[in-house]
C-alpha cells in the first residue's frame, strides 16, 4: 500500500511517499481503509521534531516510528480477535496510527461509526479538533447554558467545532478571528464576531468562559475579562511559538488565578467521539474544509498547516 512517511525530522520535503506492507490488526485493533485524513498542528510538531518532549517519543535523534497523520474515516475491511464494536464493511472515524496512507490501523476505542449523513472528509476532519473543543469548553470550562463565551482563535481547526459545540450548550458566543474568517465563522453560529485586525477583544466581556487558541497574552489580561465565576481555558499557541507556549504553561502555578485558569491535552475518549458523531447527525455541526488534497500532495496539505492560516481544516483524500 502506498504510505506517507517521515524518515527524519525536518520541514514538509522530509515525507516520502512510499510503498510498504500493509499492517495487520491484533488484539483489538482495526484495519480501516482510510478514505480521508485531516492534518492537525501536533503532526507538524512530531514531523519538524523541534519538541523534546516529542523527540523523546517519536525517537532522537531520528524518528523510530515514520509514520504520519491520525485523524481519519474509513472503512473496516479487517478487525483483530478482541474487537467487539465493529465489522468488516462499517464505515467508522476517529484516530488511527499512520492515517496519511491507504490503510491504517486503530485501536477500536479510538473509532466510532460514522454517521450515513456525513461525509468521510467531514468526519475525518473533526476527531482532534472537535474533541479539543468539546473537553475544553464542557470538562474545563464548565460550560452551562446561557452563559456568554469568547472563542479566541475561532476561524482554526479547534475554533470552528469551539463555535458550534458552545451553541448546542445554547450560549451567547463571540469569536475572535480575522476579517478574512469573520463571514464563515458567522455561518456556523456566532453571534458576534471581533474581528482582531479591527479590535482587540479586551473589554468586550465580562465573559462567563473564554476558550483560546492563540496564547499570546499573560493569564490576568484573561481574567480581567471574566464574571466574577468565569473561567479560561488555554488550548495552544497560534499567536505565538509553541516552544514559548509550552515554557508559559510550565512555568503556570495556581496562585490567585487558581481554578479560574485552565490547560489541558485532548484525550480520546469513545463516548466524547460519539457524542461529536450526534452532533454532527443532528446537524448542530459540520466541518468547515478549507482545501483538500490528494495522498501525493500531502507535503502541501502540511505546509498550509505549518502557516496556522488554515480556515477550519485541510484534508487529505485518499479516493480523488
Ligand atoms: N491542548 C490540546 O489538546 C490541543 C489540541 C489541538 C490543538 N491544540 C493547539 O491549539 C492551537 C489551535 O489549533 P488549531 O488546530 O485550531 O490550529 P489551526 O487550524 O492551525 O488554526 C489556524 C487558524 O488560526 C487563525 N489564527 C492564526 N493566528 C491567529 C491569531 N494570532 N489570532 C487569532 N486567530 C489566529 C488563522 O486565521 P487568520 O490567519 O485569519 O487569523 C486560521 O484560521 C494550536 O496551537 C494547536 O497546537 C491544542
Amino acid at each position: 500500500m502506498k504510505a506517507i512517511l517521515a524518515r527524519k525530522y525536518g520541514s514538509p520535503d522530509v515525507l516520502t511517499l512510499e510503498e510498504v506492507e500493509q499492517p495487520t490488526p491484533e488484539s483489538a485493533q482495526v484495519l480501516i481503509k482510510v478514505h480521508a485524513a485531516a492534518t492537525n498542528p501536533s503532526y507538524w510538531h512530531r514531523m519538524e521534531g523541534k519538541i523534546s518532549m516529542l523527540r523523546q517519543a517519536y525517537g532522537d535523534p531520528e524518528p523510530i516510528d515514520h509514520a504520519m497523520g491520525g485523524d481519519c474515516a474509513g472503512i473496516v475491511t479487517a478487525v483483530g480477535p478482541d474487537v467487539t464494536r465493529f465489522a468488516v464493511g462499517d464505515a467508522v472515524f476517529g484516530g488511527a496510527k499512520g492515517a496519511f496512507a491507504e490503510y491504517a490501523i486503530a485501536g477500536e476505542k479510538n473509532l466510532v461509526h460514522k454517521p450515513e449523513s456525513v461525509s468521510f472528509v467531514d468526519a475525518a476532519a473533526i476527531p482532534t479538533g472537535g474533541l479539543t473543543a468539546l473537553q475544553g469548553l464542557r470538562d474545563y470550562g464548565h460550560i452551562t447554558s446561557g452563559q456568554h463565551v469568547l472563542i479566541i482563535g475561532a476561524s482554526g481547526g479547534v475554533g470552528i467545532y469551539a463555535v458550534q459545540i458552545a451553541k448546542s450548550f445554547d450560549t451567547q458566543v463571540t469569536a475572535v478571528c480575522s476579517t478574512r474568517n469573520s463571514d464563515m465563522v458567522k455561518d456556523i453560529g456566532a453571534d458576534k464576531v471581533i474581528d482582531y485586525t479591527q479590535q482587540d477583544w479586551d473589554g468586550t466581556g465580562p465573559y462567563d468562559l473564554i476558550l483560546d487558541m492563540v496564547g499570546e497574552r499573560p493569564f490576568d489580561g484573561y481574567v480581567k475579562n471574566l464574571t466574577p465565576e468565569g473561567r479560561m481555558v488555554s488550548v495552544g499557541a497560534l499567536g505565538m511559538d509553541t516552544m514559548a507556549f509550552m515554557a508559559k504553561m510550565g512555568g503556570y502555578k495556581a496562585s490567585e488565578e487558581e481554578e479560574r485558569v485552565f490547560n489541558f491535552m485532548a484525550q480520546f475518549k469513545t463516548d466524547d467521539l460519539t457524542t461529536l458523531a450526534q452532533l454532527m447527525e443532528s446537524g448542530a455541526v459540520k466541518s468547515v474544509i478549507d482545501r483538500t488534497f490528494p495522498l501525493e500532495e500531502t507535503a502541501v496539505a502540511m505546509t498550509m498547516q505549518g502557516s496556522k492560516r488554515i480556515s477550519g481544516k485541510v484534508v487529505i483524500t485518499m479516493d480523488a
